[in-house]
């Protein structure tokens, strides 16, 4: 166990908005592991709020460069508006301490090769918050598929069908490529395509469409992707806030199992099933064997964080990895306003979709009023 293992890990929270109390609240559940010992908001008051709530102790900032001034920090947790990730992450790094980034990591493919570059050069990590790939399904089925016992994997279906009202875009910055890189693709869906690259591996070839249906937004509020995978599995991935029935489910076919999971906002085990074809019986048994009735979360993902700190391994999801998932968002843009295939490793200097998700290329009008 190195030094650092031995104390408590020193995290501060950069923004003290919605989700940085699934943050706190992680932190909190972890102790004497982790303690959160500073928080920062643009908004005092906020902070100040969040800070008496989660952690009384902590010192308040109204910026990350004076906090990292003021204290000595192990972790930042970046939970502010996506425009914002790539800079605080920067300078995070550039003081030496590392990032647990807020999805979606960057606003473009072209930011997130700033992150890349300058995770690499510190060796300092830049980690992305994705926590249904520590869910205890998630880490099963890798499991699992990794030894060999499912089979190839052949067909897959990754749904996020969720349902935002017109009010939803009230508020100002919501909707607008500048400031949140996209709509449900950026957005919503991320969760579940990445966790379905995370299980398929890596992807050769999409073609997608995207449509503003009916909200008030710039972007768009559906996409759909058909993809091809190195591995030969086929897999279509559909991201929504249309959808009043809310949804978020995948579903793989194997050669020996289907493994699915419906679940809206986390899972636990009992949202997944698994189907063995006959001869593989023993597979349902398999999957029955550890179960566990804890949600997919925050929680899940910084527990794996601090075991690999402690253990000096590289935790996960390092900006590499990330990036790969930023850039099946990338492609699906890319393919809808294009119409045409997109392959991986195609959107290179100088494609407008490396500068920005919408590639100046969107083919509807703007609603939303100048910022
Ligand atoms: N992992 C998940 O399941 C999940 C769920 C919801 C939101 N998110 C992501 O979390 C991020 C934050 O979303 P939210 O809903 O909590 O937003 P929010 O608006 O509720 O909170 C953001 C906070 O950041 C503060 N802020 C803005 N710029 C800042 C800066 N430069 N320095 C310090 N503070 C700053 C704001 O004042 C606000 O308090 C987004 O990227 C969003 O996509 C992730």
């Amino acid at each position: 166990m190195t030094d650092a293992a031995a104390r408590p890990l020193r995290a501060a929270i950069i923004g003290t908005g919605a989700i940085a109390q699934a943050h706190a609240q992680a932190i909190a559940d972890l102790a004497p592991r982790i303690e959160l010992v500073a928080v920062a908001d643009v908004d005092a008051e906020r902070a100040r709020e969040f800070a008496d709530r989660f952690a009384p102790a902590a010192t308040v900032h109204a910026t990350l460069s004076a906090l990292l001034a003021a204290e000595r920090i192990d972790l930042v947790h970046i939970c502010t508006p996506p425009q914002t990730h790539v800079p605080l992450a920067i300078e995070s790094l550039r003081a030496g301490v590392p990032v647990l980034v807020e999805k979606p990591t960057a606003l473009s493919l072209a930011e997130m090769d700033r992150l890349v570059a300058v995770s690499r050069e510190t060796g300092v990590p830049a980690l992305t918050v994705f926590q249904h790939r520590f869910g205890h399904g998630a880490q099963r089925l890798a499991r699992l598929l990794r030894d060999g016992r499912l089979g190839r994997p052949l067909v897959a279906t990754c749904e996020t069908l969720w349902y935002r009202p017109a009010e939803y875009f009230d508020v100002p910055w919501r909707g607008r490529w500048e400031v949140e890189g996209g709509g449900p693709t950026m957005g919503h869906g991320i969760h579940q395509f990445d966790l379905l690259l995370s299980i398929l591996g890596p992807w050769r070839r999409l073609s997608a469409f995207a449509a503003r249906q009916v909200l008030p937004t710039d972007t768009e509020d559906v996409s759909m992707a058909v993809v091809e995978f190195e591995n030969g599995a086929l897999a279509t991935v559909v991201n929504s806030i249309v959808s009043p029935r809310e949804s978020s489910r995948l579903r793989f076919d194997f050669e020996y199992a289907t493994v699915e999971v419906e679940h809206v906002y986390g899972y636990t085990d009992a949202d997944w099933t698994i189907t063995p074809v006959v001869g593989h019986e023993q597979l349902a048994a398999e999957w029955a064997a550890d179960a566990s009735d804890e949600v997919s979360s925050h929680r899940l993902q910084l527990s794996a964080i601090l075991d690999a700190l402690a253990a000096g391994t590289d935790p996960s999801v390092g900006a590499a990895e990330a990036r790969r998932t930023l850039e099946f968002a990338a492609a699906t843009y890319a393919s809808a306003f294009r119409g045409l295939p997109v392959s991986a490793g195609d959107i290179v200097d100088p494609d407008p979709f490396l500068a920005s998700m919408d590639g100046g290329a969107v083919p509807w009008p703007p609603l939303k009023e100048a910022l």
